[in-house]
């Protein structure tokens, strides 16, 4: 999810990164008061210490912190727990990476599969933001349970049978550093994804490397939004990195693809996007805008664009980056701020709290440990300072990537306004990699699931594109049965 503004006060969902704001959007910043039944616990038990382990998982204690560190990481260890959060059918753990001499505290929750953890495919999630705790994804997405809205369930959570664990180990990370439980010690931050990149690499080498059960075993990323900057810089890392290992003779991490659900990638197709999204047809039947306001924004959108690609992308300026930013904002994305609409679903009105679901308030009120708010004060706050979300086309990542054998996984709700499905397919369209021609050859095709038609998909080996009709910005929360189809066939290497 994206979030805008920057000031925040406490935790959570989703913390503002400072991303530079734009008129009349709303403020993600969660303050809060708990209810004290989260299974996991932040007090930091004096833990056992296992150094220079490998150890099966199971081995971890219950409601107590063991402590693991590698020889080869001398700057990092790992802080796990097993505990009875959220899935009973499956171990749960969660616990710290400490990175940077343990400085830096990144939170994750590993989920192992429903199916076979032992030989299943291991998958990280992510939430954007920037700023956005994965928690976000796992209680009102793919998680193994969702967040009660019933007041029923005596855990607060109920079963999800379309969990993505039904496919695959999954862990959650809250990243970067000042996201979700992530913190650091010493107030530091992360300003851009590609520092951001370096820790997520040491946290999946060292989980990998500590817990062997896993080593060799495939590895994909996945994530939404922001996650669509993220994603293809993550990735990116952990395969330069992965070079530099075989070189030296060390194991490498088996990545195996990268998923981008609503992505933040392209920047400069975003705001055609929008408008084909509001005044055309790409999300309902009758556009939602107001025919002058169509009017305006088509007037504004050359310029726009050429702003953008001028100050942005071809040669990155950071003011005059910015001041194209401020006039599409202002031209082309008001209209829909001011609309009331749900805008990453404008099928719907926004309800709630500032982004637009109840979930969101019922998660924030059921995380919210009193000291997580003395962990969570300093925060990183420069990703908007330094125009992370402008000053890279993501794009040559994945394009860099593709050219490595990676496969990627573009996919999109079509109901989506902020990271919609068309600029999301306008910058695949134009991304120029060896596979450019094979990619635009290949055939649109409606996918089925139970026999109802959910989406178009169009796809080559590496590279796949695909729309699920009828969902906005978070698709596992609006087609859960859909999206859990997708990353199954996916990760089997299955056409849709
Ligand atoms: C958390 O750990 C502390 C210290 O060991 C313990 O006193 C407390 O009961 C634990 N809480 C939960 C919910 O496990
Ligand atoms: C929480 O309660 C729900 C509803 O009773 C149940 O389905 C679920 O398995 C429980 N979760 C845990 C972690 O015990």
């Amino acid at each position: 999810m994206m979030s805008f503004k920057t000031g925040l006060l406490a935790f959570l969902l989703c913390v503002s990164l400072g991303v530079f704001g734009t008129p009349g959007t709303s403020q993600a910043v969660f303050d809060t008061k708990h209810d004290n039944n989260l299974a996991f616990n932040s007090t930091f038990a004096p833990s056992s210490s296992k150094p220079d382990e490998t150890l099966h998982l199971s081995s971890v204690g219950l409601n107590e912190f063991t402590t693991l560190t590698h020889s080869r990481f001398p700057k990092h260890q790992v802080r796990v727990k097993k505990t009875a959060f959220c899935d009973p059918t499956v171990n749960v753990y969660t616990g710290y990476l400490d990175v940077d001499e343990g400085a830096k505290h990144l939170f994750f929750y590993f989920f192992e599969s429903r199916r076979d953890p032992d030989t299943d495919d291991v998958m990280m999630w992510i939430n954007g933001g920037p700023g956005c705790s994965s928690s976000m994804g796992l209680l009102m997405e793919l998680g193994p349970c969702s967040i009660d809205m019933s007041s029923k369930s005596p855990n607060g959570t109920n079963w999800n049978p379309y969990g993505w664990n039904e496919a695959a180990n999954i862990f959650f990370l809250d990243q970067p550093v000042g996201v979700g439980f992530s913190y650091a010690d010493f107030g530091e931050h992360i300003d851009t994804t590609e520092d951001a990149a370096k820790n997520v690499h040491a946290f999946v080498t060292i989980f990998f490397e500590t817990f062997t059960q896993f080593a060799g075993r495939r590895l994909h990323l996945s994530g939404e939004s922001y996650g669509g900057r993220y994603l293809p810089v993550f990735a990116s890392e952990i395969y330069d990195q992965n070079q530099v290992a075989k070189r030296e003779g060390r194991s490498v991490l088996n990545l195996q693809s990268v998923l981008i659900g609503n992505g933040n990638t392209g920047r400069s197709t975003l705001y055609p996007g929008r408008y084909e999204i509001e005044c055309g047809t790409a999300a309902l039947d009758v556009p939602v805008q107001s025919i002058s306001n169509c009017v305006r924004m088509k007037m504004a959108l050359p310029r726009c664009e050429k702003a953008m690609q001028e100050a942005c992308v071809d040669r990155f300026d950071m003011i005059n980056c910015q001041a194209a930013v401020n006039f599409c904002d202002s031209e082309i994305s008001s209209g829909m701020w001011a609309s009331g609409r749900n805008v990453y679903d404008i099928s719907k009105m926004c309800v709630g709290d500032d982004l637009c679901y109840e979930e969101n308030s019922a998660i924030k009120r059921f995380l919210d440990l009193p000291v997580t708010r003395k962990l969570l004060g300093r925060l990183g706050r420069n990703f908007g300072s330094r125009l992370d979300k402008w000053a890279v086309p993501t794009q040559y990542y994945v394009a860099g990537l593709l050219e490595r054998g990676i496969r990627v996984l573009i996919y999109a709700g079509t109901y989506d306004w902020q990271c919609n499905w068309v600029s999301n397919k306008l910058w695949v369209d134009g991304l120029e990699w060896s596979g450019k021609k094979d990619y635009g050859n290949a055939p649109w095709k409606d996918w089925y699931v139970g026999g109802k038609k959910a989406g178009e998909v169009k796809s080559t080996p590496l590279l796949s594109f695909v729309t699920i009709r009828g969902a906005g910005h978070m698709v596992p929360h609006d087609k859960p049965e859909e999206s859990l189809t997708m990353v199954a066939k996916w990760l089997e290497g299955q056409s849709l």
